[in-house]
């Protein structure tokens, strides 16, 4: 059996967890940041970084004790390498390198979205995956369609030219007043809105694979300042408490920006999945989470569907070391001149993965 410990810290959870075989959890340590960014309605780097440091160390023997093993038990180290805030990724791999000099352990430099990726393989105990197969990835910070030919090969189809899907909840979820982080809060409100009320546009941008929420924000910003007209009034059902000062119903425009940036994802997905041929689509990232969008998933493609527990949509460092796993097994030591990669795009393994 093989042990990966993974760190995770690359945004706003200081996470650890063990691992063993890339897809049995043995412990998931998270300590989330969100009360501390709460306030400033955002993630706010220097906070962030102290928050990490602060943290880091509980997180990591606690990931350790939870596992019930000792540090020489573990087989390697895999710790987030990029992309994400420069001094919060500081944070975690430095205290990564200290460890795996101390306990005499091999390195693992992750990619974080490669973790997004590899969190679908702790769902493995299922159904086992098949390439080719369709990963869309949509956290805070990325919304990326990949078509994966095997272990650590990845093909680029698109992304977003803009706004990141999770970053569109957050400032949607800023301008209807919700509290941070907006993804689940505007879930919470679209339940009780009508998403028909309001026609926001699908960016189509022909026939690419690319996505794009700046029209999108910006026609929810309009609706938010002009009052409803007495007939939608009339047919608000649900919390009329949640206005915006306008008289503008907050459930409403959450259901019916959330309707169209998932219409913009699915159909996409949908498209691609048939040009390529995959064996099934899976869906990772914080946005994950969203029911909406898993719903509409499953409804407009015939394959398979398959998304992360919820608890492993957001960061965690579990899906750092199922990813450390494939790497562990392909080879992948990494010496202690590894430095942090705060902008780093996913793209094809430099290591042959076997499977
Ligand atoms: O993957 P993640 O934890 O961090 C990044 O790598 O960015 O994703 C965080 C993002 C936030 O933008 C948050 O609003 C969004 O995921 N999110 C959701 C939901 N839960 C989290 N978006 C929509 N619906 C949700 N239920
Ligand atoms: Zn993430």
């Amino acid at each position: 059996m093989t042990y990966i410990l993974g760190i995770e810290t690359s945004c706003d959870e200081t996470a650890a967890a063990v691992v063993v075989d890339g897809k049995t959890i043995a412990s998931n340590v998270v300590a989330s940041q969100i009360d501390l960014h709460a306030e400033f309605g955002g993630v706010f780097p220097e906070l962030a970084s102290r928050a990490h440091v602060e943290a880091i160390s509980v997180v990591v023997a606690q990931a350790v004790r939870d596992a019930g093993i000792a540090y020489d038990k573990l087989d390697a180290i895999a710790v987030t390498r990029g992309p994400g805030l420069v001094g919060s990724l500081l944070v975690g791999l430095n205290f990564a390198k200290g460890l795996a000099l101390a306990v005499d352990r091999p390195l693992l430099g992750i990619n974080h979205l490669e973790g997004h990726v590899y969190s679908l393989w702790l769902t493995e105990q299922n159904r086992s995956i098949e390439f080719p197969a369709l990963v869309l990835i949509v956290s805070g910070g990325h919304t990326e369609l990949v078509l994966m030919t095997g272990h650590g090969e990845y093909k680029r189809l698109g992304g977003t030219l803009d706004d990141a899907a999770g970053e569109a909840f957050d400032k949607v979820g800023r301008l209807l007043g919700l509290p941070f982080p907006g993804g689940p809060n505007i879930e919470r409100a679209a339940q009780m809105g009508n998403p028909a009320t309001y026609k926001f546009p699908r960016a189509k941008l022909d026939e690419t694979y690319d996505f794009s929420f700046s029209g999108l924000k910006t026609a929810v910003m309009r609706a938010a300042t002009v009052p409803p007209s007495a007939e939608a009034r009339r047919q608000r059902g649900g919390d009329k408490k949640a206005q915006l000062r306008t008289g503008v119903s907050v459930n409403d425009v959450a259901a019916s920006f959330q309707a169209a940036l998932v219409d913009a994802l699915v159909e996409k997905t949908a498209r691609a999945a048939k040009a390529h041929e995959v064996t099934e689509v899976m869906i990772a990232g914080g946005v994950s989470a969203n029911q909406a969008l898993r719903q509409a998933m499953r409804r407009e493609t015939d394959l398979p569907v398959r998304y992360p527990p919820l608890n492993l949509c957001t960061d965690n460092g579990a899906m750092i070391a199922a990813a450390g796993y494939y790497r562990f097994q392909a080879g992948q030591r990494d010496d202690w001149e590894l430095e942090v990669q705060p902008m780093w795009p996913l793209t094809r393994s430099t290591y042959a993965i076997e499977s």
